[in-house]
């Protein structure tokens, strides 16, 4: 827990304002302020790209708007957050200063243009966005209205300029201290990869065609150092002047299946902001999957997000309706933007914030869902919806601060996301690990058990039962972390392509690693990866089973087995087992099921670990429960997230928020109707 929390007892509802594309318009300027009160919105987010605003010219600084903006929210009762615009540059700096722009990884040199293409070494643009973020931090760190620092935006992608390169070869310096550490670690002399000066290490490239594993997870550890270095710099003068002011950085998700952001490691950055916050865009009512199926995997990432400091955190952006970069870029139906904005709160989130506060005139975000379109208007259907959310936030104000419990934790380490996606072996389509991973979620999102989503950084000892499937690279420092986990009671899951490689994606020699094999009771001898139209059958409890994809093949020892493999050459071994291990039990699924399996295996762990009892709310399909806890009262968001009409039956009776009415017994739920319920413990 950081001591520092946004200080403003309102759930936040607001988003990203961008004054500086409107100065030119002060009929539009004055007009924001009175839709901002009808839309009941409280904070702003601004300067995320003012830079060219800020600082027209080289040093010549222009304050006077922003100065002008920032009190006029004030006096309207609300809050800003303010961001420094290291996101985009002004067009004279890439001029004067060529070193700015970023080279890409077969070693071109950017122009000027886009955003978030800055080198991250450079010393020129390290000494511009220390200039300026002083100048920020001098004139607003001590206003009254501001809540928190927003530090640069959605950080992102590497650069592999010649300084760049001599950071890296720095950083592997201080990591491996010398050369034969180095290519042990690389397996050099593989296809003569040896390095016998620093100065051939050289960044991976699909030009070079880079196959050396070892150099390519060291590239993206590299990557995260760097980007959190860069950040490091920039809040040096916010943190000097304005220290209670709490500092994030906007993170973000790979959007087409909501998997965690790929190219930095969030686990480690998140050891360095004071608050999580991040930007989702899930693609309601598309064409591939139910709405529900969608819910759990928001709910997925929002747990993962939320549990990187086991505090609330905060949704810095969303839109209001649609995007403008989706394949399809369809609007939420109405009553979606209520049902998922409070599913946010739902997960964990003090916030509702949005891209963006009004449409932009020109460029690429003028079809960009906004709470404000070009009609200026507030009698549309999205800013209705919008406003409607601002009343729904200040009738549960009161959720905010209060926690999520979870027994449950799944593990998703990024570190084993990498090297597994670059492993040439079982199938490239495949492997697909944290959506894997979003599958062993469904099974307790359905039954509405909270689960934690944790990395390898966190303690596993509060949890009962924890779950690491495809956890192809385990150290092992890792290995003991989880025999430790079992042997002090808990119980632990893992499946197939676990336990292979170390850490710096080494394969374990003499066979699986002697501490697996105790934990687990079997022997891993090998994996078979099948054609995609491939199936095995599996038989538990007396039911079969459709698998897919990768089968393990293990001999058993202590372990008692629970499934068994119908077809194939490994006919009748061993599927799924159990085995005991000091105070605890640890389980492996050797092949990949059907979801129904899981489904059916985690009820009986559910059963056995008391998981699911006390229910205030009976289950129903496609309508999620999830609860947030103070010390005297909890909150159950009861979501629809179906087409049709749901009845819900209630064990307890409780208050809801946002009818302010008592209920009991039973409730009806409209399509994507969603409620808060409240009730003293
Ligand atoms: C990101 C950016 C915003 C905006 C939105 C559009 O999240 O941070 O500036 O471009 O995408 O969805
Ligand atoms: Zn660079």
């Amino acid at each position: 827990m950081t001591d520092k929390t946004v200080a403003d007892n309102r759930l936040l509802h607001g988003g990203d304002y961008n004054p500086d594309q409107w100065l030119d318009y002060p009929e539009i300027l004055k007009d924001d302020l009175r839709l901002m009160k009808l839309a009941k919105a409280n904070t702003f987010t601004l300067g995320v790209f003012a830079w060219s605003a800020l600082e027209p010219t080289e040093g010549e600084f222009h304050f006077d708007w922003l100065d002008e903006r920032i009190e006029a929210i004030y006096q309207m009762g609300g809050r800003v957050i303010l961001a420094t615009p290291s996101g985009a540059r002004p067009a004279w700096m890439s001029k004067k200063y060529p070193e700015v722009l970023r080279t890409t990884e077969n070693r071109m040199k950017m122009l000027h243009g886009g955003r978030h293409n800055h080198c991250f070494s450079s010393p020129i643009y390290r000494e511009k966005v220390a200039i300026i973020n002083r100048k920020l931090a001098e004139r607003y760190g001590n206003h009254p209205a501001l809540l928190m620092w927003h530090i640069s935006n959605e950080y992102s992608g590497d650069c592999h300029c010649g300084l760049c390169q001599d950071n890296f070869r720095n950083w592997l310096k201080k990591k491996y201290g010398t050369l034969d550490k180095l290519n042990h670690a690389w397996w050099g002399p593989f296809w003569s990869h040896t390095i016998t000066d620093w100065s051939e290490v050289e960044s991976p490239s699909s030009i070079g065609e880079s196959m050396v594993h070892g150099l390519n997870l060291d590239w993206k550890r590299f990557v995260t150092d760097q980007t959190i270095d860069f950040y490091k710099h920039e809040i040096v003068p916010l943190r000097e002047i304005s220290p209670s002011i709490p500092i994030t950085t906007n993170f973000m998700a790979d959007t087409h299946d909501l998997i965690p952001f790929q190219s930095l490691n969030y686990s480690e950055f998140a050891k360095h902001v004071d608050i999580v916050s991040w930007d989702c865009y899930p693609a309601w009512h598309n064409d591939w999957e139910e709405t529900k199926d969608l819910a759990a995997k928001v709910g997925f990432i929002n747990d993962l997000y939320r549990s990187l400091k086991q505090q609330p955190f905060l949704i810095m952006e969303s839109t209001p309706s649609g995007v403008n970069w989706h394949d399809v870029n369809k609007t939420k139906r109405p009553g979606m933007h209520l049902l998922s904005s409070m599913q946010f709160i739902a997960h964990g989130s003090d916030s509702v914030l949005y891209f963006q506060w009004r449409k932009s005139r020109g460029s690429s975000e003028k079809f960009h869902g906004a709470v404000v379109d070009h009609d200026n208007s507030e009698t549309n259907r999205v800013f209705q919806e919008v406003s409607a959310v601002g009343g729904a936030l200040e009738k549960i104000a009161e959720v905010k601060g209060t926690h999520k419990q979870a027994r449950v934790a799944i593990v998703y380490d990024w570190e084993n996301n990498w090297a597994l996606n670059d492993a040439q072996g079982f199938s490239d389509s495949t492997k697909q690990y944290p959506q894997t991973l979003q599958k062993h979620y469904q099974s307790f999102w359905k039954k509405d058990i909270s689960v934690d989503i944790v990395t390898l950084n966190q303690e596993l000892a509060s949890y009962d039962l924890v779950i690491a499937p495809m956890l192809y690279m385990m150290s092992l420092d890792t290995i003991s972390k989880l025999e430790n986990y079992v042997a002090n009671g808990g119980t632990l899951v893992s499946s197939y392509i676990s336990g292979l490689v170390n850490e710096t994606d080494l394969a374990h020699l003499s066979g699986w690693p002697a501490t697996l094999k105790r934990i687990f009771g079997i022997d891993v001898k090998e994996t078979d990866t099948l054609y995609p139209k491939d199936r095995n059958t599996l038989t538990y409890n007396g039911k079969q089973y459709e698998i897919k994809d990768y089968c393990t093949i293990f001999e058993r020892k202590e372990a008692n087995i629970l499934a068994t493999y119908m077809e194939d050459f490994y006919q009748g071994n061993p599927a799924v087992v159990e085995n005991c291990y000091g105070k605890g039990k640890a389980y492996f699924i050797g092949a990949r099921t059907e979801q129904a399996f899981l489904d059916d295996f985690y009820e009986e762990l559910q059963k056995e670990g008391n998981l699911d009892s006390e229910r205030e709310i009976l289950h129903k399909e496609g309508v999620s429960v999830q609860r947030r806890d103070s010390a005297e009262c909890y909150y159950l968001f009861v979501m629809n997230f179906t087409e049709q009409k749901q009845t819900v039956t209630l064990k307890e009776s409780f208050f809801d928020l946002l009818k302010q009415e008592i209920k009991q017994e039973q409730i009806e739920l409209l399509p994507y109707e969603v409620t808060v319920l409240k009730r003293e413990k």
